[in-house]
């Protein structure tokens, strides 16, 4: 049976993120080793060059799943028929640049976005967002798109978790492959909470495993939330190959569903659950089935772990607070 291609629209394609993406779509990585897709890539004028290029070395991988690549800076033309949106691109914090330049110069790439993905893109269309400030971007697009469920603009925490997931087999000797059940809230950004609380390895709790709250607090918490500035202190740039795959990982469980007992970490409006106030786009533990997902429910919250929720929660808000003052949301 042929299957008809699932069109995906990457924005910032030209970027390190995007080269290091591309590549592994047409393969396969991001939907199925059986899914064919079309490429849409888009970027501003002055990277559209760059795109053209890296479509010629997509062209010549010759792809068996690769059914077209269309490349433009017009957004209403990159999310035409969109199924799936992975928003890539984004204004970087540049020298004496505050919070509020950084946030109102992401307004004016993620709302137009938000507007073209809402007039142009698929009944199904699923959003992830990548560019920082992620959750709060993403909280921007779906604000402009009020004929999409909210639940399709979503924001990217499986890098936090992945390297989570690292952190803890690399203490606790496990396989990456014997952790479970580990989750991310909050914002992705030094706020967010890595929580081990829930986490099995190897069936066993995480936390009784490695009964060490000094470790935990002082250098697991930390190296996690801190990991992106730690990977651009040594590459002289913010991570790529593994902010692809996550947000390849992210894509592929949220379409293909988690496995039987596991769960993920995604950036999702909230809806009110475990105290986070509805409407913001924070990190939850969640299960996915059929394309569609779930916020666990029912965790035990300690001490330990609210307090940390919250701080996190809190920056979530006064960024939510500083868009809509801008008049972005
Ligand atoms: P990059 O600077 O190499 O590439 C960004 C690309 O986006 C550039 O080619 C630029 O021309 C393009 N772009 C800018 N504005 C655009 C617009 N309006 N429409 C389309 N394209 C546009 O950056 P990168 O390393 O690829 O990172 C991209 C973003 O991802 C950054 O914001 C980075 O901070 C973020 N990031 C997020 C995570 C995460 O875990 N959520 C992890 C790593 C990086
Ligand atoms: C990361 O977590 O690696 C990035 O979000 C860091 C950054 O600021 O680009």
């Amino acid at each position: 049976m042929t299957r008809t291609p699932v069109n995906v629209t990457v924005t910032g394609a030209a970027g390190q993120i995007g080269y290091a993406l591309l590549f592994r779509i047409a393969s396969g990585h991001l939907l199925g080793a059986d899914v064919p897709v079309k490429l849409r890539l888009l970027e501003i004028p002055q990277g559209l060059k760059a795109a053209e290029g890296t479509a010629m070395e997509l062209d010549d991988s010759a792809f068996p799943l690769l059914r077209g690549i269309e490349i433009t800076d017009d957004p209403n033309v990159a999310f035409d028929g969109a199924n799936v949106a992975l928003l890539v691109g984004a204004r970087p914090r540049t020298k004496g640049m505050e919070r509020g330049d950084l946030l109102s110069a992401n307004g004016g790439i993620f709302k137009p976005q938000g507007k073209a993905i809402n007039d142009n893109a698929a009944d199904d269309i699923k959003v992830l967002v990548v560019g920082n400030p992620a959750n709060t971007n993403a909280l921007i697009a779906q604000a402009a798109a009020p004929d999409v469920p909210a639940e399709r603009f979503t924001a990217m925490t499986r890098l936090d978790h992945n390297r989570a997931i690292s952190q803890l087999a690399r203490k606790t000797g496990a396989a990456v492959s014997d952790i479970r059940r580990l989750t991310i809230w909050g914002n992705h950004s030094a706020t967010q909470y890595p929580d081990i609380f829930h986490a099995e390895i190897a069936g066993k709790n995480a936390a009784e495993t490695v009964n060490d709250e000094a470790w935990l607090a002082d250098t697991f918490i930390p190296t996690v939330a801190k990991r992106g500035a730690a990977i651009i202190e040594a590459r002289g740039a913010s991570s790529a190959a593994s902010a692809a795959n996550a947000a390849l990982d992210h894509v592929y469980t949220w379409v293909n569903g988690t496995a039987e007992g596991d769960w993920t970490s995604m950036g999702i409006p909230s809806d009110g659950s475990y105290g986070v106030p509805e409407g913001i786009i924070s990190s939850f533990p969640v299960t996915t089935k059929d394309g569609v997902y779930e916020i666990v429910q029912g965790l035990d919250i300690n001490d330990f772990s609210r307090a940390r929720i919250d701080a996190s929660v809190k920056e979530l808000q006064e960024e939510r607070d500083a868009v809509r003052e801008l008049g972005l949301i």
